[in-house]
């Protein structure tokens, strides 16, 4: 029989994960279908439970149902612990698994895909909401030489670098307190929908200093869009060498998911073929 997964979100139309896990699992051969489903805003549990009793064996979970996964999972991973929060579930008989794929799937687009070095390397994470909090682990895993939480507001940065102290060289700035400091990689992580002003100069619309790249440096926008994010054409006009966007983590994330369930690691080359 066809084993069933899902991703679960809302609102979920332009999900491109059945694309990828459909591509992973023709490359592997693995018997297994991979749907939709829109989760009433205040009904997750309800129908990841259905879900499950309807014979699915594993999910996806994806924005606004991250933190309601790991709320639900009655088991889950050391590092969807650290992330607090599950965007991969496996139905486990009784009770969901709850796993958090997205910060191994950034660190193997980062150093696989991308071929960055992370060890012995300044990095700088812009943002200290659950994006930016489900990274910080796997980053620092990475051996960097430091890793640096710039935000907005200052409590939500501190708050983090505390939660992450044991694990590494872990340091809170706000962004004005980033003067001065060059990063060999940066991320964003904010949630921040921001514009640039077309061709003119957009420095004024992004609330970091222009200076925080070093010779080299790359920029890395965990959001994907068809076209260059707004930081990402920023990094481009103030000095970073390299802009990448979040394609290459949602298919990486997608991959070690897809391991979890299936005990298979899928190439991801072909996945990467269907967008680019
Ligand atoms: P997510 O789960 O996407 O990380 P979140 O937990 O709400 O969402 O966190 C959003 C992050 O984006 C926060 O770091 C937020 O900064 P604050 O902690 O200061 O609120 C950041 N963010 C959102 N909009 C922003 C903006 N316009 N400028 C700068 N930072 C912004």
């Amino acid at each position: 029989m066809t084993d069933r997964y899902a991703v679960i979100g809302n609102p979920i139309a332009h999900s491109k994960s059945p694309e990828i896990q459909a591509a992973f699992a023709r490359q592997t051969g693995q018997d297994m279908s991979y749907e939709r489903l829109q989760a009433p805003l205040a009904g997750f549990a309800a129908t990841a439970m259905r879900f499950a009793r309807e014979g699915g064996r594993g999910a996806n979970v994806t924005v606004p149902f991250k933190l309601e996964a790991f709320a639900l999972a009655q088991a889950r991973s050391a590092r969807a612990e650290r992330a607090g929060a599950s965007n991969t579930l496996a139905w486990r008989g009784t009770h969901w698994f709850g796993d958090n794929t997205d910060g191994v799937g950034l660190v193997r687009d980062l150093t696989v895909n991308v071929g960055a070095a992370l060890a012995g390397r300044d990095l700088l994470v812009l943002g200290a909401g659950g994006a930016a909090r489900g990274i910080l682990g796997p980053l620092l895993a990475a051996g960097p030489r430091s890793l640096v939480i710039g935000n907005r507001t200052a409590a939500r940065a501190e708050e983090l670098a505390r939660l992450f102290a044991a694990e590494g060289p872990i340091a809170a700035r706000t962004f004005g307190d980033l003067g001065g400091r060059r990063f060999d990689l940066v991320i964003d992580a904010t949630s921040a929908n921001l514009t640039t002003a077309g061709d003119g100069d957009a420095a004024a619309l992004l609330p970091w200093p222009e200076t925080i790249f070093a010779p080299g440096a790359l920029a890395y926008d965990l959001k994907y869009a068809a076209l260059p994010t707004a930081f990402l054409q920023w990094a481009r006009r103030h000095g970073a060498d390299r802009a990448v966007d979040g394609l290459g983590m949602l298919i990486e994330q997608a991959a070690e998911s897809f391991l979890l369930w299936r005990g298979v690691r899928p190439d991801t080359a072909p996945a990467f073929a269907l967008f680019r």
